[in-house]
């Protein structure tokens, strides 16, 4: 089950995927994750990026094409997996149709006044990376994280001129993906407006329907 999901920055790409990949057991893989976890480490990628990251811009095509046709020779990607933010340009999209077949692309709807209320409350582990609201999804205990106990952070990309900067790029920039998969026919709009506790079940449903079941519980 090799999956795309695209949409907005802050509908809730993330926040689907990790319950996609929880279900199916496949790996959830966020290029923006990657990103921070390397700036985080200081690794020579993570220098390469920061700026890109930090600003809101795009990551320049070959660096991340590089960093997903690595990811997904790694064992764990044999049974499937999710992308998550990749692709966001036509030239990514083609190389990801050499690097291999994908089987659905998930394109997530919301109106802009709900998502930016959606990133403006988000709060991350810098940790373990797990995802929270201020509002629609609160840790049990203020600024720590319910999973590992690390600290909850705002992403440096989260300040509204930044977010206001990454949505009027994802208009310019996600027209041509949108079309390239539709005429593939490997489009689904999902309308992503109301809470994860409704988006989440009818994203698995829309999985179901498409003839993906989860495994049997051991
Ligand atoms: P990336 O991390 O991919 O950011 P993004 O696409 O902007 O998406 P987000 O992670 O911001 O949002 P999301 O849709 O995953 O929402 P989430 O689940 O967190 O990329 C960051 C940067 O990396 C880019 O700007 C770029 O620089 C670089 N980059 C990455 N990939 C690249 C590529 N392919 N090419 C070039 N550069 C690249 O949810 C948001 C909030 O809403 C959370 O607080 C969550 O709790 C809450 N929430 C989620 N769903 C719901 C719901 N249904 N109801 C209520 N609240 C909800």
């Amino acid at each position: 089950m090799r999956l795309v999901f695209i949409g907005p920055p802050g509908i809730g790409k993330g926040t689907y995927a990790s319950a996609v990949s929880k279900v199916y057991g496949i790996p959830h893989i966020s290029t923006g994750d990657i990103f921070r976890e390397e700036i985080k480490q200081g690794t020579e990628l993570g220098r390469k990026v920061k700026e890109y990251v930090e600003r809101g811009e795009l990551v320049p095509d070959e660096i991340v094409i590089e960093v997903v046709r690595k990811r997904l020779l790694q064992e764990d990607c044999k049974r499937g997996f999710i992308l998550d933010g990749f692709p966001r340009t036509l030239k990514q999209a083609e190389a990801l149709d050499k690097i291999t077949k994908i089987d659905l692309v998930l394109n997530f709807k919301a109106p802009d006044e709900v998502i930016i209320e959606r990133l403006s409350g988000r709060l991350i582990c810098s940790k373990c990376g797990a995802i929270y609201h201020r509002k629609w999804m609160p840790p049990k205990k203020p600024g720590i994280c319910d999973k590992c106990g690390g600290p909850l952070i705002t992403r440096e990309d989260d300040r509204p001129e930044v977010i206001r900067h990454r949505l009027e790029l994802f208009r310019r920039q996600f027209a041509p993906i949108i079309e390239y998969y539709r005429r593939k026919g490997l489009l689904v709009d999902v309308d992503a407006s109301e809470q994860a506790e409704i988006v989440v079940p009818r994203v698995l449903k829309v999985l179901e329907e498409h003839g993906f079941k989860p495994p049997a519980k051991s």
